[in-house]
């Protein structure tokens, strides 16, 4: 059995009666004329089969304690071969999923219907989408497209949600999980000390932007956990600055926030360190502040604790000690984000609420900022941590964030 089949295992053994659970891999979204955006697999799909194609589906059913779990992909075509390349094969798909029984897209109505039918009368019998939708606004995903068809052929089917179950499986990280965070905070390290070291006035965030991404293509890495900030100077105080097309100017503080993502685990990084190398001494007694919270973070957290909790010790060491800082404001004036959230296959991974209490296994951020607008200062540094049986480890350990490590980088 390989994690794939044992998470589906560990899946189902979580719902009580008899069940069946569909999950659609998804497909990529149009862009313009013929061209579609890059495709990202469905994160709940992938952590239950290791497959990221487009258009393939999964069913699992435990019926009278009878376990069945099927494929249905689309079958070999030889002109798209000619044109993009082959599609997997049914063989290569067991080889990935562990799922024996692979069939034809074309085959899935038939056995939905079947399994359907066969339970009419079965008042034990639920049926599992993976319901979550971002927002109203956006296109519904092809599970709810799916469950909209079932209900107009079989209006009494109790139709569930199994993204709950999922998201609590993946909130507890395991080792595979954890070495694939590891990896993709490890490259992400080597980019983030490419740009500590090439940075200086005169060059555009975009140079930035793109010195990362070179490395990681170097490394073999051909995705980003997420869209890349680079930000000098006072756009560093816009949280989720994305332009990245300004110029870097001498004496400016520069952000970036940013990761590797390796296997489709993400990193989740922030360095702020100055254009020309030399932190001014403005620059660093704000540095070291948000560094003292970081500390305080990482100190504080273990299981038993929750990351309102956290946040609350950011927020009251702040409040302590901006004001000798000149800062008088209300700390939310400066510090408008919360310190954690959970990191996996998605950068902002399950949303377990600010109040769930952490627990060993669970990875999340430690990231704490300043943002000084009429300073022209923002300053962010966020690790990874994973949460231990009686505290944490800092992934990002080796990615350099002294005021020592980073000067003595920049001279090189
Ligand atoms: N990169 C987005 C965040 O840190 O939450
Ligand atoms: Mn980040
Ligand atoms: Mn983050």
């Amino acid at each position: 059995m390989n994690i794939y089949a044992k998470r589906r295992e560990k899946l189902l053994k979580a719902i009580k009666g008899d069940c069946a659970v569909i999950l659609f891999s998804g497909n990529a979204v149009n862009k313009s004329e013929d061209e579609c955006y890059p495709f990202d697999v469905n994160r709940n799909f992938y952590y239950l089969t290791g497959l990221e194609n487009e258009s393939m589906i999964m069913v699992l059913s435990r019926i009278n304690n009878v376990f069945d779990e099927r494929l249905f992909i689309l079958p070999y075509d030889e002109l798209l071969a000619k044109w993009v390349g082959g599609r997997m094969s049914k063989e290569e798909a067991t080889e990935i999923s562990d799922i024996r029984n692979v069939d034809e897209c074309s085959a899935l109505d038939d056995f939905v219907a079947y399994l359907l039918n066969r339970n009419r009368k079965n008042p034990d019998f639920e049926l599992f989408f993976d319901l979550w939708h971002y927002s109203s606004e956006q296109a519904p995903t092809p599970a709810l497209k799916y469950v909209n068809k079932i209900k107009e052929s079989h209006p009494a089917v109790i139709v569930k949600d199994i993204y709950p179950y999922i998201g609590k499986m993946r909130l507890v990280k395991d080792k595979h999980e954890v070495d694939c965070i590891r990896k993709a905070i490890e490259i992400t390290n080597k980019g983030v000390r490419k740009m500590m070291s090439s940075i200086k006035p005169g060059i555009n965030e975009m140079v930035m932007e793109g010195t990362f991404r070179y490395v990681l293509y170097e490394n073999l890495c051909d995705k980003t956990a997420f869209e890349t900030i680079a930000a000098g100077g006072k756009r560093a105080t816009i949280l989720h600055y994305s332009s990245n097309n300004n110029l870097l100017e001498d004496g400016d503080m520069f952000l970036c926030d940013l990761g590797a993502s390796y296997k489709n685990y993400c990193a989740d990084i922030s360095r702020s360190f100055p254009v020309n190398g030399k932190f001014t001494r403005r620059q660093k007694e704000i540095y070291e502040l948000v560094l003292k919270a970081q500390k305080l973070v990482e100190k504080n957290a273990r299981p038993g604790v929750s990351m309102r909790e956290l946040n609350s010790l950011v927020v009251d060491f702040y409040k302590k000690e901006l004001p000798k800082h000149g800062l008088k404001k209300d700390v939310g004036e400066y510090y408008y984000h919360s310190v954690s959230h959970h990191l996996g296959l998605d950068t902002h991974d399950i949303d377990g609420g600010m109040g769930a209490i952490l627990k060993e296994g669970n990875v999340i951020t430690n990231e704490p900022g300043l943002y000084i607008e009429d300073e022209g200062i923002g300053i962010r540094i966020e690790d990874d941590l994973l949460i231990t049986k009686t505290g944490c480890t800092n992934l990002a350990v080796n990615i350099p964030k002294t005021v020592e490590d980073i000067e003595k980088i920049a001279k090189g």
